[in-house]
């Protein structure tokens, strides 16, 4: 019979949806650019093979899927999608649905739904978080497009996404770029919170001299309690490897340069286009930015001094920072979501995804649980950290996170990400900030005005009398 769903790219995470679908049922037509890929994956597919139709060729994937059409893409974002576009229009027809789910940049998604709407073609950009074991097991997925393509992929998509308490992470979050750029944003809080625990690593290790085995047995302790996430889970585990070759901790032979492949700075970048910042994402990028020089910084630790002091901070206060700082990353990121819903009329419902970011995904934590709960209600102003049960939380965790950047500042330690989301708190709870002497200054020497306290309209100076 004819396949209900094609997948089209047989790299990584196409391959382990495909096996989840057909693992659920679906017969799937697959498919690959290198057709060589082909045939050792479905050697790998084993039993699962006969859910499975293989073509190397482009009209025999297209002619074997029942119509209309459902065709999952998994390549890479950008130029890649634009081409397979390109040549795969000409085959498909009215009704028929392509589903991008790369990281894809959501203006590049906004683009191809218009583009392929004349066509009468269905374009869904769909994030997929959770790496290849959350793909082959159960990704969550944050699903962008229309509601009758909704209609369409609901029961597969829910089929194959992890469950939280029985309930399936995936959603319809909203029409054309909304879903991906929801995964952009989870993907900027994946950033901070890495950067977040590399942070406190370091300090650990370089302030606190523990070695990474006892490190690791502190992460696998935080996991057991409000800490608890999967980067805790994977950072315990990664933690007690040694290096089969030199017998090192693994973590001392891994070269301290950081990839990025973008999502993390488009979180930036758009939080900055409407008026908003992200400011812990920001540091995470700029921070992998930095890690990248390894050179240039190995030549400044020998003209600057690469000397750091003991750290004052026991690891009890390292988790209450940890924490404080989590829910302001997460603050920062809903942020964001909020200010693109507002810009692009999507109507997000934070909730929805919150409740998606349960399981699955790379941020999945106790932390996220809570989220959810306080979404369903009605946030103050907003701002997740108005929330009384967080606001809590911050109130009791924040005098460690000041305790831990204090000290980190003191002994030379950078913590770029923690330091940034201590700061964010510290301007967000003060009624009375210190723009006025920005806007005194821009007054002064551009005559741009201001507004005065509790008085509307434009006035400036006396040193324009
Ligand atoms: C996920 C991850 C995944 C991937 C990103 C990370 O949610 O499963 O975010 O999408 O790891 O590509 O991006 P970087 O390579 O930029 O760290």
């Amino acid at each position: 019979g004819k396949a209900q769903i094609g997948v089209y790219g047989l790299g990584t995470m196409g391959s382990a949806l495909a096996l989840n679908m057909a693992e659920h049922g679906f017969d799937v037509a697959v498919t690959n650019r290198e057709a060589d890929w082909i045939a050792p994956f479905m050697t790998e597919a084993g039993d699962l093979a006969a859910c499975l139709q293989s073509f190397e060729d482009l009209q025999g994937f297209i002619a074997a899927l029942a119509t209309p059409r459902i065709i999952l893409f998994m390549i890479p974002s950008g130029a890649p999608m634009d081409e397979m576009l390109e040549r795969i229009t000409p085959l498909l027809e009215p009704g028929d649905i392509v589903i991008d789910g790369g990281n894809a940049d959501f203006h590049d998604t906004r683009r191809r739904v218009g583009k392929l709407s004349v066509l009468r073609l269905y374009y869904v950009g769909l994030g997929v978080s959770g790496g290849e074991a959350g793909a082959r097991h159960g990704p969550s997925m944050m699903m962008g497009g229309s509601a009758e393509a909704w209609a369409r992929i609901a029961p597969i998509l829910t089929a194959i996404a992890a469950r939280h308490e029985g309930s399936p992470c995936v959603a319809h979050l909203g029409p054309d770029g909304a879903g991906h750029f929801v995964k952009t944003v989870h993907n900027g809080i994946e950033y901070a919170d890495m950067q977040v625990i590399a942070e406190l690593y370091s300090l650990m290790r370089n302030g606190l001299a523990l070695p990474p085995a006892e490190i690791g047995a502190l992460f696998e302790a935080w996991n057991a309690g409000p800490l608890r996430s999967y980067l805790v889970e994977i950072t315990a585990k990664l933690l007690s490897y040694a290096d089969p070759e030199t017998g090192h901790p693994m973590i001392d032979v891994i070269k301290d340069a950081a990839g990025q492949k973008g999502t993390g700075r488009w979180s930036v970048i758009e939080a900055q286009r409407m008026g908003q910042s992200a400011s812990m994402i920001e540091a995470a990028v700029g921070a992998r930015s930095w890690s990248s020089e390894k050179d240039t910084r190995q030549a400044a630790e020998a003209v600057l001094g690469g000397a750091v002091g003991a750290v004052d901070a026991s690891p009890e206060v390292l988790a209450e920072a940890f924490l404080a700082a989590r829910i302001l990353a997460h603050a920062q990121g809903f942020r964001v979501l909020a200010a693109a819903s507002e810009e692009y009329d999507w109507s997000l419902d934070f909730a929805t995804i919150a409740r998606v970011w349960r399981a699955g995904c790379i941020i999945r934590s106790a932390l996220l649980d809570e989220i959810a709960v306080a979404c369903e209600g009605d946030l103050p102003e907003g701002q997740l950290i108005l929330d009384p049960g967080l606001a809590q939380t911050l109130a009791r965790c924040v005098p460690a996170l000041r305790q831990v950047v204090c000290s980190a500042v003191h002994g030379g330690h950078p913590v770029p990400a923690l330091s940034a989301g201590l700061a964010w708190y510290d301007s967000m709870r003060l009624g009375h900030g210190s723009a006025n002497m920005i806007q005194a200054q821009r007054d002064m020497f551009g005559h741009h005005g201001f507004e005065r306290l509790g008085q509307a309209g434009r006035h400036h100076g006396p040193w324009w009398d």
